[in-house]
């Protein structure tokens, strides 16, 4: 119910949606008093529900009330209708949420650097090899990682390999000159722009399509689902199947609140949550799939298909996103993320 109030507010500016947001569950609060779980749970994202992100977090959502028998209450925030990701990992922090899945390449701003690695680009060439490294020892070690920052790190999420949209195709570094990009807030992703003769203009998730619209930024790289349900194609109707970089998730949690579960509440939401996960990974390359045939039918957006060897010098030209990583981390993390890829 109070979802459904919360989803019909305007979409921006999202400070009037947090003040509206805080008013209704403040009066939610009361009407739920009567048959309160024992553990609330809220989950927060910044994209749409027909996501992988979305759908994960919707399967957690449905597998935690069939199991708990009403014990535990998983709400769950779409679109940045809770917390944007620029102040999402403050406010885990701050116990003002309890779960998050922000973009791996958020983490890095948020004090693990790390985690960048997952935006080289040209790093991966497909998912199987993207789960050798999240699934194995690697993966568990970043997750060790963000106890650093005050977040327990659950798990991960694939979404796919993002694509780059225009107003022009982006086949070569040529196209790229002089366009202001919008990026996340990721060294490594800047120094990608960078290198193709881009300005990288670091916006929230949320502001991205306001951005295009209004002419702030002139491109963006997205996966094909995020590129989809964000509207995004009457502003960036080329759209360049550069497939340059991976965009997946990890899982966080708080690990104040984490701790103060039961044990057998505690084991619940973990079993719950490797199933959603698992749902999330098999659908993440299906929801790609889709999107592309959706944009493929839609009027006016035009899918342009970078011949291999414009691929090979898209790949040499980002080469300074690379040296600037392995000169900020060291070579350790990258070597044993390059070895994972081919032995798992
Ligand atoms: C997301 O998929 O969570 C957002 C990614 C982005 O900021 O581009």
């Amino acid at each position: 119910m109070v979802a459904a109030w919360i989803t019909a507010l305007p979409r921006s500016p999202r400070v009037l949606r947090r003040t509206a947001l805080g008013a209704l569950l403040g009066a939610a609060s009361g009407l739920a008093r009567a048959a309160k779980p024992a553990v609330l749970l809220r989950f927060s994202h910044v994209v749409a529900p027909d996501t992988p992100k979305g759908q994960m977090a919707l399967r957690f959502q449905a597998l935690v009330h069939e199991r708990a028998g009403g014990r535990i209450r998983v709400e769950v925030f779409p679109d940045s209708q809770l917390w944007g990701d620029d102040d999402e990992m403050e406010a885990l922090r701050l116990g003002a949420v309890e779960m998050l899945a922000p973009s791996l390449s958020k983490f890095g701003n948020a004090g693990v650097p790390e985690f960048e690695v997952f935006d080289l680009p040209y790093l991966f060439a497909d998912l199987a090899q993207v789960q050798r490294v999240t699934q194995g020892a690697v993966g568990r070690g970043l997750l060790q990682r963000l106890g650093r920052q005050q977040m327990l790190g659950l798990g991960f999420l694939d979404n796919g390999f993002k694509q780059m949209s225009a107003t022009r195709p982006l086949r070569t570094p040529a196209d790229f000159s002089g366009l202001r990009v919008r990026v996340q807030a990721s060294r490594v992703l800047a120094a990608q722009m960078r290198a193709l003769g881009a300005r990288p203009v670091v916006l929230p998730f949320g502001e991205t399509q306001r951005a295009l619209a209004s002419g702030v930024v002139d491109a963006a790289e997205n996966p094909l689902s995020n590129f989809l349900t964000q509207g995004l194609a009457p502003w960036q109707p080329h759209l360049t199947l550069t497939q340059h970089g991976y965009l997946g998730y990890a899982v966080v949690s708080n690990p104040r609140f984490w701790a103060s579960l039961a044990p057998t509440d505690r084991a619940l939401l973990d079993s719950a949550l490797a199933d959603a996960l698992a749902h999330g990974n098999r659908l993440a390359a299906a929801l790609d799939q889709q999107a592309l045939a959706t944009l493929r039918r839609t009027p006016g957006v035009m899918l342009h298909q970078p011949a291999a060897a414009e691929r090979a010098v898209l790949r040499r030209a980002v080469q300074p996103a690379w040296d600037g990583l392995r000169r900020s981390l060291g070579p350790g993390l990258l070597d044993d993320v390059q070895n994972a890829l081919i032995t798992g």
